[in-house]
């Protein structure tokens, strides 16, 4: 069916399928802005503005944003091209992220910035708590909050017309370091000694302070450097505040195909058959993957180099099952549609197998163990 959506005040018709979300349809019209998450509506990475609401798009039918205005990262800033490259004019609010250092990977970055957007447009002066409310509904697995709250409650004095502090370590001098100025021993880590005038802020907005260097004085040549000590942005910060397409799941390529994996129901099981001919029959279907195609090569998950300290304990696939969600077999089909259907078609016995639950009982030296040997 055909739809007509009016997204960054352009009215589009856009193809959907019944009961298709509207995060899907974004995402294929490219609003990569508009990010994939859980899609179970408890994350917030894929919010819009929906008639200046934020709406988790993952569980809004497309077909239901018909006649609403919707808005999304990429109608934010005054040049939002659409593509990988940076573009200039950024809204104070992604100014204000880069500037504060609100952004680690960034997968969250563009629903915080919608949801801080609603409240500054009704709420041009909020408190802190009113920040931290307006941003609850969007999770963030690495930056965490204290640093977006700051960024919103610098883009509300800005858009107020406000001065405020530059985040460049300026704002908190360093106490003056006399050459020959002895630490002693006694004194390293020894917190006064680090201490400038201005180390407590007011208790009342101890969070939303955004001086971001705390007061610590390593070296008296520290001075001199140019970076080092000192804040500097992101080298992708811009991409990210603006949503431009920086993730696995924004990557597309003509003729690609969508994998998917089949997991685990049981937390420890050995899988005593598995069947995926109806799966490979499948049309669209062009692998499918189980633990007899693949050689047992067993690598730690820990994820460092050689020489790895870290148990080599898994493997890509394996005859065992080790925790509910383990990966059983892999799919590649022409799309996500298919790649689910033939998960369905893969037939799995399992025996089950003990499951621990206490480490004290994983130590003992009868606890079942890990992996076989091959
Ligand atoms: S992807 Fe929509 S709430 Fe997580
Ligand atoms: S989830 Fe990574 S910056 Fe928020």
């Amino acid at each position: 069916m055909i739809l007509q959506l009016l997204i960054n005040n352009v009215l589009q018709d856009i193809e959907a399928l019944p009961g298709e979300s509207l995060l899907k349809v974004l995402r294929r019209a490219g609003y990569f802005g508009v990010k994939h998450g859980c899609e179970t509506g408890e994350c917030g990475a894929c919010a819009v503005l929906l008639d200046g609401k934020p709406v988790n798009t993952c569980v809004y039918l497309a077909a239901q944003a018909e006649g609403h205005d919707i808005q999304t990262i990429e109608s934010v800033g005054q040049h939002p091209e659409l593509g990988w490259k940076a573009s200039r004019g950024l809204h104070p609010l992604q100014q204000a992220f880069v500037e504060t250092g609100a952004i680690q990977c960034g997968y969250c970055t563009p629903a915080m910035i919608l949801a801080a957007q609603e409240l500054l447009g009704r709420v041009p002066d909020p408190s802190e708590d009113q920040v931290r409310e307006a941003l609850s509904g969007v999770l963030c697995r690495c930056t965490g909050y204290l640093k977006p709250v700051q960024a919103v409650l610098r883009a509300a004095a800005v858009l107020r017309g406000e001065a405020v502090d530059p985040v460049d370590g300026s704002g908190s001098p360093l106490p003056e370091w006399l050459p020959g100025d002895p630490i002693s021993p006694e004194q390293v880590g020894d917190p006064s000694i680090y201490e400038g005038p201005e180390t407590l802020p007011p208790a009342a907005d101890v969070l939303a302070r955004t001086q971001v260097m705390p007061q610590i004085r390593v070296v008296p040549e520290a001075r001199t450097w140019e970076r080092v000590g000192k804040p500097e942005p992101k080298v992708d910060a811009i991409k990210l505040v603006q949503g431009k397409p920086a993730f696995a799941a924004d990557i597309e390529k003509r003729g690609m195909l969508v994998a998917k994996v089949l997991h685990s129901p049981h937390a420890h099981a050995r899988i005593q058959r598995i069947d995926a001919s109806r799966a490979r029959e499948m049309e669209g279907v062009a692998a499918v993957l189980t633990h007899h195609d693949i050689p047992r090569v067993v690598f730690s998950t820990a994820g460092q180099s050689d020489p790895i300290p870290g148990p080599l304990d898994s493997f890509s696939l394996d005859n065992k099952v080790r925790f509910v969600g383990d990966r059983v077999a892999f799919v590649a089909a022409e799309t996500e549609e298919i790649a689910e259907k033939a998960l369905e078609l893969i037939e799995v016995e399992y025996e089950l197998l003990p499951v621990l639950l206490d480490p004290t009982q994983a130590m003992q030296p009868d606890a079942p163990r890990l992996h076989d040997p091959a």
